[in-house]
């Protein structure tokens, strides 16, 4: 039996929402906490923070596939994502010059190439 949709329409479709955009918030906070503390030589409060905030997150997506929040086609939505990370990456070569301008540290850059792209672009190319 699928969670897809249970709540909405329902009379638990707000709290689920608020549920959802709490825990959002929360693997926010947990994965800044998380860098936070790495920075400050804290790594085993760090790994906490970076397992909590995964926790978090998927309790945030459970919520979102509760209540339906996006499509029920799920390459349609992957399609749609990926093409928001190129376009998020296409635009990151001006943000990683506007840090660099700022005085960051050359070696923190690169951190800002690296997330999601990578991997969505891999699950992608393996199906199409
Ligand atoms: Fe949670």
């Amino acid at each position: 039996m699928s969670i897809y949709g249970a709540t909405a329409g329902t009379e638990l479709e707000d709290i689920i929402r608020r549920s959802e955009e709490g825990e959002a918030n929360g693997a926010v906070i947990y994965q800044a906490l998380a860098l936070m503390a790495r920075e400050l030589g804290l790594a085993e409060e760090a790994q906490i923070f970076s397992e909590i905030a995964n926790m978090e997150s998927h309790h945030s997506g459970f919520y979102a596939v509760m209540n339906a929040k996006y499509p029920q086609a799920f390459w349609d939505v992957v399609r749609s994502i990926q093409q928001a990370e190129e376009n998020a990456d296409s635009r990151m070569p001006q943000t990683i010059e506007k840090v660099r301008a700022l005085g960051t540290p050359e070696a923190l850059l690169p951190q800002l190439k690296v997330w999601s792209l990578s991997v969505l672009r891999s699950v992608i190319m393996a199906k199409f």
